[in-house]
């Protein structure tokens, strides 16, 4: 890894302020890494530079035709000058899939992993402190090839940012209200669902706005084809507990090719296994939503993502109405959950799985 530090840091006394609230994706740290592809030399060397604008071709591939992909996760403080990054190696994987589906030039593990622990160590000093506070790793692929005929480009960039972050919704912990959306759909088999690239949410704009004027935090996805099967929120997965106490049991939906294979998602199904808990891969419908709350069988709904975490779901709006999920609060395996990642990040819970890597 080439160094070249930040000349002049942001001063201590403007870092604490802002790390005092901080607001999602809007304050960036003073660094970032950046590496090139080329058809030649394959990936070039990563370096560490001040996180500055960049300059690039209008003509840009990635800005035309969006081949771009990206990631999300995120490095916790363990003490003064220690923290964790939390399944870099997975996150590392998922980018290699998403990469492969836009025919992107997959970057190399080790590549990723050290752009990660330079940028981590630079920036150590912006993990915010507290249970709900850590740094969000922004790791971008994006196509800067000057060319407008369509095919995939010849040169692309490597980003990798980072910004101090709190919770993703605001408001405190409440539960969260979701708008199904009857008219857009955000991923039909075969197309780009499962890859975590830039169209996937552009796509989900008109319908997270819509949903917003509804007054809901996020959108629920049904599936393409048949607009029946709840697949995802506009960016997090979904979870459903069916009954209470020792007796709760979780459902998720099933990874069809549509919904994007959450590394959060797969830390609740182990954390839940490893504890006992049944959970099922398994298909949803937007009537067993309805009626399993109803019926009192559906006690919990959660979301789950990097940046969401562990958030539930307290009410439902449709085009014919709406419900409320239990209590329309969060509810008591959501908060088990949530508590139980958090004791992982902090060390405060055992990781026989190696999720944490010590920076
Ligand atoms: C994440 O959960 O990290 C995502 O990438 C989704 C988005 C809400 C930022």
């Amino acid at each position: 890894m080439e160094p070249r530090p930040h000349p002049d840091p942001t001063p201590a006394a403007r870092r604490r302020a802002l790390l005092a609230e901080p607001p999602f994706g809007e304050v960036f740290t003073d660094h970032m890494v950046t590496a090139r592809w080329t058809p030649d030399d394959g990936w070039g060397r990563a370096v560490l530079e001040p996180f500055a604008p960049l300059r690039m071709s209008p003509a840009a591939v990635g800005l035309h035709y969006g081949q771009s992909v990206f990631e999300g996760f995120k490095a916790y403080r363990r003490g003064p000058d220690r923290a964790v990054v939390f399944r870099p190696a997975d996150h590392g994987r998922r980018l290699a899939a998403s990469a492969r589906r836009m025919a992107v030039p997959a970057l190399p593990t080790d590549l990723f992993t050290a752009a990660t622990e330079a940028l981590v160590r630079a920036d150590l000093d912006w993990i915010p402190e507290g249970d709900d506070r850590s740094l969000y790793l922004r790791p971008v692929v994006f196509a800067d090839e000057p060319h407008l005929a369509l095919r995939p480009a010849r040169s692309y960039l490597f980003l990798l940012l980072a910004f101090p972050t709190g919770n993703f919704f605001t408001g405190g912990q409440r539960a969260v209200t979701v708008a199904v959306s009857e008219e857009y759909v955000r991923a039909a088999p075969g197309g780009t669902g499962a890859a975590k690239c830039g169209g996937n949410y552009a796509g989900s704009y008109l319908a997270q706005e819509e949903a917003a004027r509804r007054g809901a935090d996020q959108v629920v996805w049904l599936d393409a084809v048949e607009r029946r099967y709840v697949e995802e929120l506009g960016g997090m997965n979904l979870f459903f507990v069916h009954g209470e106490g020792d007796r709760a049991e979780l459902v998720t939906p099933p990874l069809t090719g549509t919904i994007l294979p959450g590394v959060t998602r797969d830390t609740l199904i182990t954390l839940a296994r490893d504890r006992g808990m049944r959970v099922s891969e398994a298909p949803v419908s937007l009537a067993d939503w309805r009626e399993g709350c109803a019926r009192g069988r559906i006690t919990e709904v959660f979301a789950c993502g990097t940046a969401a975490r562990v958030t539930s779901v307290g009410k439902v709006l449709t085009g014919d109405g709406a419900w409320t999920v239990g209590e329309g609060v969060p509810g008591p395996v959501a908060g088990r959950l949530s508590a139980l990642l958090a004791a992982v990040h902090r060390g405060e819970e055992p990781d026989p799985h190696h999720w944490c890597h010590v920076v």
